[in-house]
């Protein structure tokens, strides 16, 4: 990226981030929706400590930005965004804990079963999870009802047992028996790849665009999360704790199955460099207009945090 197109999307991630936490603090708050009895003020804390805690928010980005491709409702883009966003903390809650990757930093503050204890911060993810499909299924996703319908079975699928938490499970088990090149492509297709490629997606789906187009945007969300988990991998090896705002060096001793470790650091770089050519690529036909997600496919492999 030329440094201009690197402010440009610099600020443009900064303002959707404050956006998206904006919406968070909102709808995180302990005033209680219809249907709700009462909201524990205890749980609803830990849930803001995993929600409201920084992060680069790049899901949310990626679904802003492929509803602004198809002209897609501004609210009901900002919608999904925040709700995949939930999901996304939750993951990371859960990922966190002592029975997954036991980590006590995340987004250089104390993790949420540190804050506050494990089991708590169990139910904080299982609340941010919940109320992920609560958001995009609420009316005031101003979509016909069956396109929000469209859009919680897309993130449901996504997020699931045949994708994130499958993936989550698959990692967990590649500590010990080693998968192949192959299985790691899957393990991180789904672990990482299957919430990244939804918020590609979700923008065709919000606007009701051709299937076609809808299928291309997975695509390009297929390549973007590969890349991202790649270079998370690579951080994990040569960033430091405290610009990654979470422990590094941590994948080799866990025994974790990652391409950097099968192939090294070099192969993984230049793996990087086309899996970013790939996803530009498939953004051909759109023209200017998606230089902005061109530019997120460029930062996920060059980021530094
Ligand atoms: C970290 O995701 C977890 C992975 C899937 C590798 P991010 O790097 O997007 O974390 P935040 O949201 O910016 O903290
Ligand atoms: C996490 O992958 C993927 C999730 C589904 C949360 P990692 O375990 O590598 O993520 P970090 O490095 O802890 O952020
Ligand atoms: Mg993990
Ligand atoms: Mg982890
Ligand atoms: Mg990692």
């Amino acid at each position: 990226m030329t440094i201009d197109a690197d402010l440009m999307f610099e600020t443009a991630l900064r303002e959707r981030a404050d956006a998206v936490e904006g919406m968070l603090r909102r709808i995180l708050g302990e005033r209680i929706l219809p249907g709700e009895i009462a909201r524990p003020e205890h749980l609803m804390a830990a849930m803001r400590h995993g929600a409201l805690n920084g992060g680069k928010r790049l899901r949310p980005f990626l679904v802003l930005e492929s509803a602004a491709l198809f002209d897609a409702d501004g609210e009901a883009a900002m919608r999904v965004a925040t709700a995949l966003e939930c999901v996304h903390c939750y993951s990371l809650i859960h990922d966190d804990l002592p029975a997954m990757d036991d980590d006590d930093v995340r987004r250089g503050q104390p993790t949420v079963h540190k804050a506050f204890d494990e089991a708590t911060a169990i139910l904080a993810g299982d609340g941010l999870l919940t109320y992920a499909f609560d958001i995009v299924a609420d009316e005031a996703t101003p979509l016909p009802p069956e396109r929000r319908a469209a859009l919680v079975l897309a993130l449901a699928r996504a997020a699931g047992p045949g994708g994130m938490v499958g993936g989550q499970a698959l990692d967990l088990d590649a500590e010990r028996n080693k998968p192949d090149e192959a299985g790691i492509i899957r393990l991180q297709a789904m672990k990482t790849g299957a919430l990244i490629r939804f918020a590609c997606e979700a923008g065709a789906v919000i606007a009701g665009a051709p299937a076609g187009e809808r299928e291309r945007l997975a695509e390009f969300g297929s390549a973007v999360g590969l890349a991202f988990q790649l270079a998370d991998d690579l951080l994990d090896l040569t960033a430091d704790a405290g610009t990654m705002g979470k422990a590094t060096n941590k994948d080799a001793a866990a025994g974790k199955a990652t391409l950097v470790a099968l192939h090294g650091a070099d192969w993984a770089r230049a793996q990087l460099a086309g899996l970013v050519t790939q996803a530009h690529a498939l953004l051909e036909p759109f023209g200017e207009r998606a230089a902005m997600l061109k530019a997120a496919a460029s930062f996920v492999a060059a980021r530094n945090s």
